[in-house]
């Protein structure tokens, strides 16, 4: 008989053998910032976690710094929206500030933006409308036109989460042609139309005001159509891939993995949270062992960055250990 428990008789042997792990290095912190001042809203859907205004940051920035988690994904909520999603591109935006206030305080965070018109217009999609319908073409500008503004406010990766056609290879021209040709582009790459990003949408105040996002987004169902959105972006000049959401598309995240030898990026999603926050409060799950199990998951399955709102979590459970 081959004894495969001799793999397992203690910790150090545990710990030699073990395949994979997390390094607070690959986790990226998303946070949200509103226009307006003295403002810490907590999100109901989204327990620890806040809005906060620029001038509140500072305590979340403090609280990231000392975690040693070193990059966020910065979410602007507006004041005021528009059809064409206006402040998405004017360089004295909310995120655009937000920007700049966190590479004045903490230059040394990698500051990710993410890239779309969802938060920023009347009608919540993530594209300019027409008849109803979401443009894609005409939409392509102003993606790149805001990829640019964010790079001008200091962001250090463009991460593109539309799902407009063509639209890595507008930002990757824009950014090189304004002089940003070292700026990254993180592009959500295989993003599915998914149930699991309704307590993001409290949050960031996106919810489209009608109809959904089907026409953009991926199928749930489509497993070989992922591959190809994560090579046509490749070929478009994206230089990390994502999977999102994370958890119900594991298989997704390994067969790209297996596909490219780009770096996986998974994005652990606002329900994946949700769901995990609620159960631990209620006491019928054990948060920490949960947590570090589903992140293990991902990197089992082939990502290298994980972004997930347990990010500060995780890092604090690692200094305890
Ligand atoms: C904007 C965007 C969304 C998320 C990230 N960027 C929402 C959406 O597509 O409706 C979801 C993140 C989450 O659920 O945590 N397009
Ligand atoms: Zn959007």
């Amino acid at each position: 008989m081959y004894r495969m428990r001799r793999l397992r008789v203690n910790e150090a042997m545990r710990n030699l053998l073990r395949e994979t792990s997390i390094e607070k290095s690959d986790l990226v912190y998303p946070v949200f910032i509103i226009e307006g001042e003295n403002i810490k809203n907590s999100i109901s859907s989204m327990p620890g976690i806040y809005q906060y205004s620029i001038d509140r940051f500072d305590e979340e920035l403090k609280s990231i710094v000392e975690s040693g988690i070193s990059a966020i994904l910065i979410f602007g909520i507006p004041a005021h929206k528009d059809e064409v999603g206006s402040e998405a591109y004017d360089d004295n935006g909310i995120t655009q500030r937000a920007i700049r206030f966190i590479k004045e305080k903490a230059p040394d965070i990698l500051v990710i933006a993410d890239v779309c018109l969802c938060e920023y217009t009347s009608h919540g999609h993530c594209g300019l409308i027409c008849d109803g319908k979401i443009l894609n073409d005409e939409t392509l500008p102003l993606l790149s036109k805001m990829a640019v503004s964010m790079a001008k406010a200091g962001a250090d990766i463009i991460a593109p989460s539309d799902m407009m056609d063509g639209r890595v290879k507008a930002i990757r021209e824009a950014l090189d042609e304004k002089g940003f040709k070292e700026i990254m582009i993180m592009s959500y790459s295989a993003k599915y139309a998914s149930g699991y990003y309704s307590p993001f949408r409290d949050a960031a105040h996106s919810a489209p005001s009608f109809g959904d996002r089907k026409t953009y987004q991926m199928d749930p169902a489509n497993r070989k159509e992922a591959i190809r959105e994560c090579l046509l972006d490749i070929e478009e000049g994206a230089d990390v891939i994502m999977v999102k959401p994370a958890l119900a598309y594991l298989d997704v995240i390994r067969e790209v993995a297996n596909s490219t030898n780009y770096p996986i990026a998974a994005y652990n999603v606002s329900g994946e949270y949700s769901m995990v926050k609620a159960a631990a409060m209620n006491g019928w799950i054990d948060e920490r062992k949960i947590v570090m199990e589903n992140l293990i998951g991902m990197k089992r399955a082939g990502a290298k960055i994980i972004i997930t709102y347990h990010a500060i979590d995780v890092a604090k459970w690692m200094d305890e250990r």
